[in-house]
Parts: C-alpha cells; sequence; structure tokens
C-alpha cells in the first residue's frame, strides 16, 4: 500500500499530538509550525493533504497562506479554524476561495479523519489527472506529443517488467534520463543506480570497471576495488553507449548475463550479483553487428526489451513545453530571474529548427539565451535562431489569449505596486487565482509583494 504524506502546519504547535492520533495507518504527518519548513516538505515530497491550524490570522499570513496553497495544485487543503476566526467575513472568503473543506475546533476525531480520507481520495484523482494530462508528461520526461505519449505507454509497461532493456536513440535525445526513471519508478529505487560510459574508459581498464579486482591482480592494483556490476547488486547498472564496449568484454558481459554471477579480477571466488541492464547506444547495433563490432547474441540477450525515443525533429510539438521547463527550472537557480518567456516569434522559430543536438542542443541554446538576453522576453536571436523566424507566423487564438491574459495581469501588477489583494480585486478575481496564473505564467513577484511573517507567528 502506497503511503500519503499529510501536512500539518500548526504555528502553535498545540495540535501536533491530537493530530497524530488521526492520521490513518497508511498516512505519514509531517507537522511543522513555520510556512518555510511546510514549503520545504512540498518541495520535496508530495502531499496529498495539507492541513493548516489557523486562529484569526493576520491578512499578510492569509496571503502567505495563499501563495503556499496555489504553489502545491494537487494537494488538497483542509483548514483547522477556530470559531471566533470564523465569526469574519473576510476570513470566509479565505476559506471557502483557498481551501478544499473546513474543520472547527475543537478537533472531533472521527470527523477530521473522514475530512482526511476524502481529501486523499480527491488529491489521488487530481494527481493521476495531472500525470496523464497533456501539461507536462510522465516520469520527470517532458512530453505531450503523441510520439512520446505512446512512450511513455512503453515506459510504464517496462519500468517493472525485470527484463533487461536497451534504450536507442540520437545523441541527447534523452536516453540516460529514461533510464533513470526506469530505476527510479522501479521497485528498484531504493538500491544503487550505476552508471558505466562504456565509450568512456580505456579498453584495459574496463575490465576492472566492470568486474572490479583484488589486491595486487596486477601492478598497480594496491587495493581491492569492487566493480561496477558488483556494484550494482540489487539495482540498476546502466551501460551507456554499450556499442563501444569492446569485442572481448561483451563475451565476459554475456556470461554474466548467463550465470548471474562475476568474478573479480586476480579471484576464483564467484560472487551472485543480481542487477537489472539498462543499455543504451546512439549508433545501430545490427549495422554494428555486421561490421563485425559488435555480437549477436549479446544483442539478443540486451534487447528483450527495447525503447526507441524519438529525435526532437519528430516531436517538435514539445519543443515549447521543453523550453519553458528549461527556462523555469534555469532561471529560478539563476541570478536572471527577469527573462520570464520566449517570443512568439522565438517559439516560432524554434519549432521550424531541426535541432541535430536534441533536447541537449534546446537546453543548451535556452541557458545561453539566459544569460545573453537584454529584455525579459526571449527572442530568437538570442536563441540563435534568428535564420529560422518564419514570416506570417500565425498566432493560435490560445497564444494570443495566453499572452493577453499575461500582459494585463502583470499590468495591474504594476499599477498595484505588485500587491496581489488590490490587483486581484482590479481583475475581478481571488487572490487564490491570481496567485495560480501568476505561478503559470511565471509571472516575477518582487519581494514587496507580501513582507515576511511575523516572527511570534512563525517558528522557522
Ligand atoms: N523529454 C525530456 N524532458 C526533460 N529533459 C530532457 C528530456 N530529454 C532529455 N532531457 C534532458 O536533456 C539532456 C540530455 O539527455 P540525456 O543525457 O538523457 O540524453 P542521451 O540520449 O543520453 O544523450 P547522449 O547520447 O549524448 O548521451 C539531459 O539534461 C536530460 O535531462
Ligand atoms: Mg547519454
Amino acid at each position: 500500500m502506497k503511503r500519503r504524506n499529510v501536512l500539518a502546519f500548526d504555528p502553535q504547535g498545540h495540535l501536533v499530538s491530537q493530530l497524530s492520533e488521526v492520521v490513518a495507518g497508511d498516512q505519514t504527518l509531517h507537522c511543522v509550525d513555520s510556512l518555510a519548513a511546510a514549503k520545504k516538505i512540498l518541495s520535496r515530497d508530495h502531499c496529498s493533504v495539507g492541513l493548516i491550524v489557523l486562529d484569526a490570522p493576520t491578512a499578510q499570513l492569509q496571503e502567505e497562506i495563499e501563495r503556499l496553497i496555489a504553489g502545491a495544485p494537487t494537494t488538497e487543503w483542509i483548514g483547522i479554524v477556530s470559531p471566533k476566526s470564523l465569526e469574519s467575513r473576510e476570513f470566509q472568503v479565505f476559506i471557502l476561495n483557498a481551501f478544499h473543506d473546513y474543520h472547527t475546533l475543537p478537533i472531533v476525531p472521527q470527523r477530521l479523519a473522514m475530512s482526511i480520507g476524502h481529501a486523499c481520495g480527491k488529491a489521488r484523482m487530481r494527481l493521476s489527472l495531472v500525470s496523464e494530462d497533456a501539461t507536462a508528461g510522465r516520469f520527470g520526461i517532458c512530453g505531450t506529443s503523441p510520439v512520446m505519449v505512446k512512450f511513455f505507454r512503453q515506459l510504464e509497461k517496462v519500468i517493472n517488467a525485470e527484463l533487461p532493456v536497451l534504450i536507442g536513440g540520437e545523441s541527447g535525445t534523452g536516453k540516460e534520463l529514461v533510464a533513470r526513471a526506469i530505476h527510479n519508478f522501479s521497485s528498484r529505487s531504493g538500491k544503487p543506480f550505476v552508471v558505466v560510459n562504456c565509450g568512456a574508459i580505456p579498453t584495459n581498464l574496463i575490465q576492472s570497471e566492470l568486474f572490479g579486482h583484488e589486491k595486487g591482480a596486477f601492478t598497480g592494483a594496491a587495493q581491492r576495488k569492487i566493480g561496477s556490476i558488483e556494484a550494482a547488486n540489487g539495482g540498476v547498472l546502466f551501460l551507456d553507449e554499450i556499442g563501444d564496449l569492446p569485442l572481448g568484454m561483451q563475451v565476459n558481459l554475456l556470461r554474466v548475463l548467463q550465470e548471474k554471477a562475476i568474478t573479480r579480477l586476480g579471484s576464483t571466488l564467484s560472487i551472485p550479483v543480481d542487477f537489472r541492464l539498462v543499455a543504451a547506444t546512439h549508433v545501430d547495433l545490427q549495422e554494428a553487428i555486421r561490421a563485425g563490432r559488435f555480437r549477436e547474441d549479446l544483442l539478443y540477450r540486451l534487447n528483450v526489451i527495447h525503447l526507441q525515443l524519438p529525435p526532437l525533429r519528430e516531436r517538435l510539438g514539445d519543443v515549447r513545453l521543453l523550453a519553458e521547463t528549461v527556462l523555469k527550472n534555469f532561471a529560478s537557480g539563476t541570478q536572471r530571474r527577469k527573462v520570464s518567456g520566449f517570443t512568439s516569434e522565438a517559439i516560432g522559430a524554434m519549432e521550424a529548427f531541426q535541432w541535430p543536438g536534441n533536447v541537449r542542443e534546446l537546453i543548451n541554446r535556452v541557458h545561453r539565451a539566459v544569460i545573453m538576453s537584454d529584455s525579459k522576453m526571449i527572442t530568437a536571436a538570442d536563441l540563435g535562431l534568428g535564420g529560422f523566424v518564419q514570416e506570417n507566423q500565425g498566432v493560435t487564438l490560445e497564444a494570443a489569449r495566453a499572452s493577453f491574459e499575461r500582459d494585463i495581469i502583470e499590468s495591474s501588477l504594476r499599477a498595484n505596486g505588485n500587491n496581489v489583494s488590490k490587483a486581484a480585486q482590479q481583475l475581478g478575481v481571488s487572490r487564490v487565482t491570481l496567485y495560480r496564473v501568476i505561478n503559470k505564467f511565471n509571472i516575477e513577484l518582487s519581494s514587496k509583494v507580501s513582507s515576511p511573517i511575523k516572527a511570534g507567528v512563525c517558528r522557522a
């Protein structure tokens, strides 16, 4: 049974013991007394339910809580509120807008447990919709194009199949990312993931790298060394660029796959190993067999399941999503936060480009553009794709609407000195809705928006 995380933000810490009695056996409770700690947990683990203890919170704290809630769209929130707070009309609006449910103090364990149970169910439904949703991709891999949706379906079947997998695809298409997903999402995730790049190790060292050696096995073997295959015991061994494995070593690998045991160099002891083999290649191994560089019997062993990653030019529909994801991840870790998106001409140019270096090239171009860009929006020229700007490029209604929505929100925030409450009022939406759109468009809010919570309330 999968455990569910339940976050509880209890600023005074009065309810911790009561709450821990309320959560069910399959739920893990994380109690925090500060918003900073709550954010930290949400960034690390998915929480199905968030409980927030509220006793007449200040407007400032309400705003902070709204931001926390908007930042965790697949968590269901329950307010645990004092009867006194509910007397305020403003507070009632806050509860209605921001929370899935509320529970009036004192805690009635059975009723709260039921409410948490419902919220867990709702969160599970929401999460399954989001992970299947066309907004991101699956298994930490971006993609919503038909070829990638098909790929995800295959990957899903492969993950727990326990058979060797061979991943093919041009350079930079995400082969290592997929190998890691096979490890991370399988039952071996708690065990090692060991990567060996067969093309990067000198031929004379590869045997000891894979199989390990005993002290004194050869000149220079001063210590015993555990090889990569042994190190992957219980987990996944990822042999990258398997096409570069020397022929002699291919025989040894074949033997390991048959016997499920290794012998360290300089030893005669056979050590049993249990690992799942995932291999990747950017070359055509059938061709390598014809050229006498690869053993056919090894290919049959490796190729029990074959996953082929399509080149980026065959999934240009994913380019925008990939570029925006890369920008979001990169800009948040740099000083260049002011760069917040791409001009439509830049998107058009990216969708017209053939991407010989695939996703890795896209990442490099976006990173460089973030550094080089002089304005808030990255242009085709910033990406080095000035020659790919399309004439009379059609703008979809959806793109035009999004651009208009974004502009109007930015101008309203500017007009209201970045005060989200005032902007929300002016635009006729709730603050929670506005925060959601701000997150969606990655609009940068300066620290002026909300001042830090009072020290007495929050003990981070
Ligand atoms: N669909 C994707 N979504 C998000 N990131 C991706 C995707 N595909 C690739 N990447 C990223 O692109 C980069 C290159 O991917 P990766 O190293 O897995 O490619 P590769 O196929 O192993 O390339 P090579 O053949 O050159 O070793 C990595 O930073 C990876 O995280
Ligand atoms: Mg690779």
